[in-house]
């Protein structure tokens, strides 16, 4: 048990974000174990309302890395895994046909969300463990519906973010984090100004936040990436979206698509 407690420990103190990847491929079997152990995650109500779509060829991968800004590490990583929220399954398992999104039970979609966060998280760390590099690609989102016609996903599924997973190419190094009372609060909230260091910089004087932060401001303002709305799903293969020709790809069949991917 003590031993166990120290790998985990050990594994989230040096953990970072891996960008460089080696041409080697992650086995099968190795793979099983990494999302077996981010289905390990807590889960609300037991539901698991979370689709992992891992993804292995090439082309499907570049292509997920044209939506993310032509980030390299989604096309070189051997493998990229899409975590998202499936609110038909929620829907199946609760019996709310129909009912979940269109901003009604947004709970349920917060939970959602949250779990599906915690599996990538847990996965995440058990690559890391294992000696793998990965990385979280949030940016996936910039155009959802584009990733939704790349992976076949329904209505309703949410791509949330993706894992890249690979091995690194060299060695990566943990970033400074903020800590104290900037973040951690005791018995109840302490406002920066009464006392508390603000914490808009690094231990060493940095500015927090990355330097990407203006671009985010700007999503945030122009209402960022709308959640497709869940309507009543039928489950039938003609609901997929077709995969656009660009990516060429012939060996999974094209379906027609019904209107389902509406923006709302
Ligand atoms: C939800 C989420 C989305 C992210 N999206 C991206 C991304 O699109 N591209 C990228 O290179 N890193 C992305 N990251 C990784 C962060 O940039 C990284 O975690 C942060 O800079 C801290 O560095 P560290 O993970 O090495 O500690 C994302 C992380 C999270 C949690």
């Amino acid at each position: 048990m003590e031993t166990i407690a120290t790998d985990v420990l050990a594994t989230m103190r040096r953990r970072a974000s891996c960008r460089r990847f080696t041409d080697q491929d992650v086995p099968p079997g190795l793979l099983d174990e990494i999302i077996n152990a981010g289905l390990r995650a807590p889960t609300s109500f037991s539901l698991q309302p979370y689709a992992l779509i891992v993804v292995r060829e090439q082309r499907r991968r570049a292509a997920l890395a044209r939506v993310a800004n032509g980030q390299a590490h989604v096309e070189s990583a051997p493998v990229f895994v899409v975590v998202c929220v499936d609110l038909p399954r929620v829907e199946r398992l609760t019996g709310l046909h129909g009912q979940l999104g269109r901003g009604r039970h947004d709970d349920a979609l917060l939970n959602s969300v949250i779990d599906a966060s915690l599996v990538g998280m847990c996965l995440s760390l058990a690559a890391d463990s294992l000696g793998l590099g990965s990385v979280m690609v949030g940016a996936i989102r910039n155009d959802a519906r584009r990733v939704s016609q790349i992976l076949r996903l329904p209505d309703g599924v949410y791509p949330l973010f993706g894992v890249c997973l690979g091995w690194p190419a060299r060695p990566v190094a943990a970033q400074p984090r903020q800590g104290g009372p900037a973040l951690v609060h005791h018995e109840r909230y302490h406002p920066p100004d009464v006392g508390v260091e603000a914490g808009l910089s690094l231990p060493d004087g940095t500015p927090a936040g990355s330097a990407d932060v203006d671009h985010w401001r700007r999503q945030v303002r122009s209402g960022g990436q709308k959640l497709r709305s869940s309507r009543p799903v039928p489950w039938h293969p003609d609901n997929l979206a077709p995969l656009p020709s660009d990516d060429g790809d012939h060996d999974v069949p094209h379906h027609r698509s019904t209107g389902h991917h509406a923006v709302h």
